[in-house]
This record gives C-alpha cells, structure tokens and sequence, in this order.
C-alpha cells in the first residue's frame, strides 16, 4: 500500500476490497449516513462477518463517553486483533473510528470511507484521528494511517447545501496554499460544481487528496509543512466555538483574515486579496461575522493547540497560492483585522 494513503476515488461503493483474512469487520457510521447508504454499502462488501456501530450525528459524539461506548461494545463483540474498523460517515465519524482503531489492543486497522466534501478533501487523509474533551477540540488523538481511503463522490449529492458549501471552503484552501491555477478552476467552473456535476467532483477531490498526500508524505506529525494546511483555521477557531458556524465557514471568514492581515502587512497585493473574496462571495460562502466579541476570539487563538513558545502561529498568504507560518504578529494587529472583518458585515 502506498505509504498507507492509497486513495481510491469512485462513484459508488463497489470495489472495496476487504482482505479475507479478518474476522470480524465493525462499521462505524452515524445515523444519518446509516439511513442512506448502510444499506448500499453492506450489499457490496465482499465480507459477510460484520456489525455496526451508529453514532449520534455531531461533534458532541466525539467524546470520551462515546468512545468508552465504543470500546466496550468492541469487548463485547470480541473483536480481536485480527479484526478490522470501517469508518463510515464524515468528519466525526473519521476521527472517532480512527482514534478508537489507533488504540482499541493498541492498534487495529482501519478503512476511512469519507461521505462530506470536508472529509473527502481533508479529514479523512492524513492520518489524524480524535475526541474532544470539554472546549478542547481534538485535545485526544494519534496520528494513525488507515489501510486505505474509499471516496464514492455520490454522497456528495445528499449533502445539504451549507454542508457541501462548508467543504468547499477547504477545497479552496487548497488552491491558496499550492495551485493558483486550480483557483481559476473554480472560477471558471462554479456552476458545475455547485450542480453536482460527476466529473467536476472527481476532479476536486482528486486534486485536494493529491496535494493533502503530498504534504503528509513530506511531514506527516505536523512539525513543518503540513501547518500550511491550517490557512484560515486559528482565526476561524474562535468563531467555530463561538459563533456556531460550521468548521468550513470558520475557515472562510479565518481566511478572510489571514488575508486582510497579510494585505496590511504588504504581503500580497489588493488585486490578489479581492480576487479570494470574490472566490468565497461567487459560491456564496460567508466571510464576514457579526456578533462575537473580537478579544474573546483572541483568547481562544492564544489557547490554540497548535501554538508553540505561546506565540500565536499564523498560517498568512505571501503570494499568489503561496503561504508561509508566521509567528511574530502583534496580538493587537490580530486585534484589528478581526474587529475589521467583522464591521465588513
Ligand atoms: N486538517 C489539517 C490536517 O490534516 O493537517
């Protein structure tokens, strides 16, 4: 298996090819995802000794009850090293199955079988699994490579709209990263994505779990350049928290940031700057915010995971789909840019 993140990308769930010698198969899924598809995707497994695991739908369900759950149900199943956990569903889902197979008999193996946009592009590749404990999201967890990752893009048609919106906030993240050329590509194909269109869809998630590979081979614990793939998110974690947006639309109005304070610090240039608004604005994707306190944002980017030496560590664009991880910003210019994204609204 290449490097643990083969990465196969399909329009349904046949093909999944589960070896034979496991002896028992648990699927972990939501119920949502249970509703729509276990159906489907249990008539074209080729391993008849399964069980099913439902989770509640939402974050709340990446909890250490839910994984005590899980283990004792993985107890009373017997399942045994010899076994193996397909996590099927979204983000929630992915993190919780992978933390549980990363330490369920001190490691089992795991398929990720991603059904969001988010998941298909980015949490489910990369080998990050986790739970939250109380405010501290994803304070638990490992870095855990699944055997392989199967992507049926057709669950992207039951996606509700802000859901499948949420993802694309990631996919295009990936075009400020690393591909200047993919930005036009979204540009110039907005229609067809937002219908659906198969082809279109096979293309951004390929392109997404390429670059995502790339970078994970090159730094897979995060110590250098995978903190690229954090643009927008420090920002965007305070509004994730406090303002109820989802993790996608976070990182949008995060991004906004990132590039308002980039654009003041002459990083980049206006054009470049009002071109990603137009990007987030043409797919109707929120980058501004009302209603949050801007220092108690702050208070929660200072208590940021990924901080170190307790800067602040800013992923900031320096050029056209270039980025670069700073840490010598003045907490009063986060200030500002965070209270002027705000009064954009
Ligand atoms: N979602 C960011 C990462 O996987 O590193």
């Amino acid at each position: 298996m290449e490097n643990g993140y083969k990465v196969y990308i399909k329009k349904n769930f046949s093909e999944i090819d589960i070896k034979k010698d496991y002896d028992k198969v648990l699927i972990i899924t939501d119920e949502n995802v249970e509703k729509l598809y276990m159906y489907d995707f249990t008539r074209n497994l080729n391993f008849k000794n399964l069980i099913v695991y439902t989770i509640n739908p939402g974050e709340d369900s990446k909890s250490l009850k839910v994984y005590e759950d899980i283990f004792r149900f993985c107890i009373e199943s017997e399942l045994s090293r010899k076994s193996l956990i397909i996590g099927l569903g979204g983000g929630v889902v992915g993190d919780l199955s992978g933390f549980v197979a990363s330490t369920y008999m001190r490691g089992i193996d795991i398929i990720h079988c991603p059904t969001t946009l988010l998941s298909q592009v980015d949490s489910s590749i990369g080998g990050k699994t986790g739970i939250n404990l109380e405010n501290y999201k994803n304070i638990i967890g490992s870095f855990y490579r699944p055997k392989f990752i199967h992507i049926n893009i057709n669950t992207l048609k039951t996606l509700d709209c802000s859901e499948f919106l949420s993802g694309l906030s990631e996919v295009i993240k990936y075009a400020l990263i690393c591909d200047y050329e993919f930005l036009d590509y979204l540009l110039k194909n907005k229609d067809k994505i937002l219908n659906l269109d198969e082809e279109c869809l096979i293309y951004i998630v390929k392109k997404c779990s390429n670059i995502k590979i790339d970078i994970v081979k090159k730094d897979e614990k995060e110590s250098g350049i995978r903190k690229i793939l954090n643009l927008g998110h420090t920002f965007g974690h305070g509004i994730e928290k406090l303002g109820g947006f989802s993790h996608g639309f976070a990182v949008a109005i995060g991004t906004h940031m990132a590039f308002r304070l980039a654009y003041k610090k002459g990083y980049i240039y206006k054009s470049y700057y009002d071109r990603v608004l137009n990007v987030y604005k043409s797919y109707n994707i929120p980058i501004t915010f009302k209603g949050i306190d801007s220092i108690d944002i702050l208070e929660i980017m200072k208590k940021d995971k990924k901080n170190s030496f307790s800067k602040i560590n800013l992923v900031l664009p320096a050029g056209h789909s270039d980025v670069d991880v700073v840490n010598n910003i003045d907490e009063k210019e986060i200030l500002c840019v965070i209270e002027e994204v705000k009064n954009e609204f």
